[in-house]
């Protein structure tokens, strides 16, 4: 399981930046030593690391690290860092700076062995969250329901808008105000643009986004980000200066609305965009992502876009999105194909998709003949939802720091992999 000894190593080459040999290289040890350390402690080859190394690497942290200057860090927690006008929220990816998202995925991080159903823990007890989708989801849906139980705590949940008052007129105001006197925590996803900021300013709870029409899926984003980060690791990647190549429905997918300002936080990237003309990334976002001092390029050539690419982000078109507008030009050409990524990409290449992908004909979206590739990250971004929605309760909630001192073993029994075409690094980075 994921160890203390893991959490600590990789917060010290997240903080420094640094790729697992710059990192061994640095604290002078040799790169298998290190990759014995950040084993699983079930791991037969997992060894301890000594004494004096810990105290060393916490050392060059504390000396090194680019944020480890900054006051504010220490004397305030992540949750009032992160507010919204005070409240506890989280609605988009702009209230994070890159300090606060390297300190929510430490505690992701903590979350892993309760998220891995190793251990159970109950800090959020006798909490309920509500859990309102007016859209349709599976994933995003269940995912922050399992976290918010794996805490401890307990879900009531609404679908659709036929069978909630809204059908009756009930306005967002009084629809989230009459929740907060049911809950303690909610998750919205409606059909509109700034809906969600509507319900939050409703309300004092806290209030997560779930995704509000075109317009952002922060959850989605960190996810995202948090797996980039792991795979990078095993990889030895680093975010600076990657090569991002997003594919599909720009215009409308909200997840990559999210997930490209959030890389933006980082130094250096190239982003090749790959859309039909109609479903480009909205102009003020690509001006938000260039004034960060990234490098956009916009394409209609997914072969040439995905050349060297080390992230291939593929994305669903958003029918539902589309009024009475025809889909023009989404042909087999946008299709993320075995044969495409075999003929443009490397073995250091990862392939992701925020999922659900429609595997009907025609539909051109990211094809099922890679699913036996190792490549593909699509199962390991969504086990990383439990983790990063974990860690995002605990933050709003104000229990991060009682998790690691509060798990117990379970009592039951899960397969080591969960589903049948699991990579076999899946679990062991
Ligand atoms: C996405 C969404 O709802 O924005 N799904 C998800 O939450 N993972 C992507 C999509 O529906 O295409």
């Amino acid at each position: 399981m994921m160890s203390a000894q893991q959490i600590f190593l990789r917060d010290a080459m997240r903080r420094l930046n640094m790729t697992r040999d710059s990192f061994a290289d640095r604290i002078g040890v040799r790169r298998r030593a290190l990759d014995t350390w950040l084993l699983p402690e079930d791991s037969s080859e997992f060894r301890s690391m000594p004494g004096i190394v810990e105290k060393f690497v916490d050392e060059i942290v504390q000396r090194e690290a680019p944020a480890s200057g900054d006051t504010q860090s220490v004397h305030t927690s992540l949750r009032e860092r992160i507010a919204v006008e005070g409240k506890p929220q989280l609605l988009s990816v702009d209230q994070f700076s890159r300090e606060s998202l390297e300190d929510l995925f430490r505690i992701a991080d903590i979350m892993q062995p309760i998220a891995r159903r190793q251990k159970v823990s109950r800090v959020l007890e006798g909490a309920v969250l509500g859990n309102l989708f007016f859209e349709a989801s599976t994933r995003t849906r269940v995912s922050f329901g399992a976290a918010f139980c794996r805490l401890g705590g307990s879900v009531c949940d609404t679908t659709g808008f036929t069978f909630s008052s809204m059908a009756k007129g009930e306005s967002i105001y009084d629809t989230s105000r009459v929740m907060s006197g049911y809950v303690d925590a909610l998750v919205v996803r409606h059909p509109e643009q700034g809906s969600v900021a509507e319900f939050a300013r409703a309300t004092n709870i806290p209030v997560i986004n779930g995704g509000d029409g075109p317009g952002e899926h922060p959850s989605q984003a960190m996810l995202d980000l948090y797996t980039i980060q792991r795979e990078f690791s095993r990889l030895g990647k680093l975010v600076d200066g990657a090569h991002v190549a997003m594919v599909g429905d720009l215009r409308y997918g909200r997840t990559v609305h999210s997930l490209i300002k959030l890389l933006a936080l980082y130094r250096g990237l190239k982003f090749t965009l790959i859309s039909p003309v109609s479903l480009e990334m909205p102009a003020y976002i690509i001006d938000q992502v260039e004034r960060g001092g990234h490098v956009v390029e916009q394409s209609q050539s997914l072969e040439e876009g995905l050349r060297g690419a080390d992230v291939v982000y593929a994305t669903r078109i958003q029918k539902e999105r589309f009024a009475n507008e025809a889909i023009e030009g989404y042909t087999p050409e946008f299709q993320v194909s075995q044969a495409l990524i075999n003929r443009v990409c490397d073995a250091g290449t990862i392939i992701m998709h925020p999922l659900p992908r429609d595997s009907r004909p025609g539909a051109n979206d990211l094809s099922t003949d890679l699913n036996h590739d190792p490549r593909l990250a699509i199962f390991r971004q969504t086990d990383n939802g439990i983790p990063i929605r974990m860690a995002i309760f605990a933050v709003l909630m104000g229990v991060e720091n009682q998790v690691q001192h509060a798990m117990r073993d379970v009592t039951w029994r899960t397969p080591s992999r969960i589903g049948p075409d699991d990579a076999s690094f899946d679990g062991l980075d």
